[in-house]
């Protein structure tokens, strides 16, 4: 199962690091455009209702869409395949002004820069890495420093899960607005589902590691 975790945690922090495979399906938040077609918006706080025209006739029609993940960006014109750097100039310069008019690839590189941020993540796997080379043996070396490493894991994937999932609602819900119904974005549900399960199975190992360490304390005091 350790094994298993270290992979759901890499996988995450791989997301959108290559254009093969899954990797563009694991992304933290994608934002795109609504191919030429303008969604309704209605509410009673909207002070200029023109605004939604006036954008979607600048907009055009593309349906240009760009994935976030922790270290690179995918893009995709469809019916084109996806196109994955962690360079964002690199994709932008194979882009036209047409097929991104508000310059959404700009917005996803400047979330994944100054609002993402993978390092928690990193060391949490690190240390869960770690915990794994320690528990591997029979009996465990250092079971004190074990449990509270991996305590330490699941503190950090909690608070990294948790900014993962806020930061992406949160930038997902303003674009969304600002976009005027030109726009569509969405969290990656993949990522989230990585992120939770990384969570679960890290804290199932701190109560497996702590049970084992309690129960065989019992037993040798019990035989000693
Ligand atoms: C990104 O790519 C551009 C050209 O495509 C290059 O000039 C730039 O140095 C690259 N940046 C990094 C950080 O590699």
């Amino acid at each position: 199962m350790a094994a298993v975790k270290l992979k759901i945690m890499a996988l995450l922090l791989a997301g959108c690091s290559s254009s093969s495979g899954i990797m563009p399906n694991i992304y933290l938040l994608n934002i795109g455009y609504n191919d030429g077609i303008v969604y309704a918006t209605s509410s009673s706080s909207i002070v200029n209702s023109n605004l939604p025209q006036v954008l979607g006739n600048f907009v055009g029609k593309t349906n240009f869409e760009v994935r976030i993940g922790y270290f690179a960006l995918c893009t995709h014109v469809p019916p084109e395949s996806w196109l994955c750097s962690p360079n964002a100039t690199t994709l932008a310069e194979r882009l036209a002004a047409v097929e991104d008019p508000l310059n959404i690839l700009n917005v996803a590189e400047t979330f994944r820069q100054k609002i993402v941020f993978p390092y928690l993540l990193v060391t949490s796997a690190g240390l869960a890495f770690v915990v794994f080379l320690l528990t591997m043996p029979y009996p465990p070396l250092l079971k004190t420093v074990s449990i509270g490493l991996c305590f330490v894991s699941v503190v950090l994937v909690l608070i990294s899960v948790l900014w993962q999932h806020t930061a992406s609602v949160a930038a997902s819900t303003v674009v969304t607005n600002l976009g005027e119904g030109t726009l569509f974005t969405g969290v990656g549900l993949t990522s989230m589902v990585l992120g939770w399960m990384s969570f679960g199975l890290l804290t199932v190992s701190l109560m497996g590691i702590y049970l084992f360490v309690r129960i065989n304390s019992v037993i040798s005091h019990n035989v000693g």
